[in-house]
């Protein structure tokens, strides 16, 4: 199968895109949702593969819709889909595992973060190709966050200061994410987390407003009106 966008490009991306997205209320798996008329995965792909140091993207579908988002993306860009598991931990390692030869920088991007901009999957990737061993794009957190115990009641306040929000792609050394997954554990909610439990140093890039994930109701009326306003 030849899915390549840019021959010489050195980053793989994978996707992860097999998710039920029960937060956004019944419907179909989340990155079928639609967004201004087209399934999220759709608008994260094609951002995916306007960054130029793409080589290859690789799509973890819901196993049922395998087929089904082969054809939606053909037309999109040219990307290699295999089925998903039960966890993000598992769709991405069912991605990571099908990605070719060549590719010396791995990306995980949620295909939730449908609006993510190429120069944010660019500044990830050159972290990376600078010698970072992981790199992930994060925010300053802007409200105040406090941790809370039985019955909702406050146990402290978090300094802000040292807090981010974090967001995808996450880059890393192709070797370092495969290590990482060959002895991962419990299931994390993120790619970086993996790495650091093997002791790996793991570095922020600003992250982009357009990187968010689109999770809740709201999110997706925020996201089409970003669409509808900048894009
Ligand atoms: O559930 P959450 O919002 O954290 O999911 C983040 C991303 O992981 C989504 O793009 C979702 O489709 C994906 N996912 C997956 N396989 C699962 C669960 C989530 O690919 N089993």
């Amino acid at each position: 199968m030849t899915a390549q966008l840019n021959p010489r490009g050195d980053v793989a991306v994978l996707v992860p895109a097999a998710g039920a997205g029960v937060r956004l209320g019944p419907g179909r798996p989340k990155a079928l949702r639609l967004l201004a008329g087209e399934p999220l995965l759709v608008h994260a792909v094609r951002r995916l593969a306007a960054a130029p140091s793409v080589h290859t993207i690789v799509v973890a579908a819901p196993a049922a819709e395998v087929t089904a988002v082969r054809e939606l993306l053909a037309p999109i860009a040219p990307v290699i889909v295999v089925a998903g598991g039960a966890e993000r931990q598992a769709s991405v390692a069912a991605a990571l595992a099908a990605v070719p030869d060549g590719p010396t920088i791995v990306l995980v991007h949620d295909a939730a973060r449908a609006l993510t901009p190429p120069e944010l999957v660019e500044s990830v990737a050159a972290a990376v190709r600078d010698g970072r061993d992981a790199v992930i794009p994060v925010l300053p957190v802007v409200d105040t966050i406090k941790e809370v115990g039985a019955g909702e009641v406050v146990l402290g306040t978090v300094d802000r200061s040292a807090l981010r929000a974090v967001q995808t792609p996450q880059g890393f050394r192709r070797a370092v994410l495969s290590a990482a997954h060959a002895v991962a554990g419990d299931p994390l909610t993120d790619d970086a987390g993996l790495v650091e439990k093997q002791g790996v140093t793991v570095s922020c890039v600003p992250g982009s407003e357009y990187a968010l994930k689109i999770t809740r109701p709201f999110d997706l009326a925020l996201a089409e009106h970003l669409l509808a306003a900048f894009d």
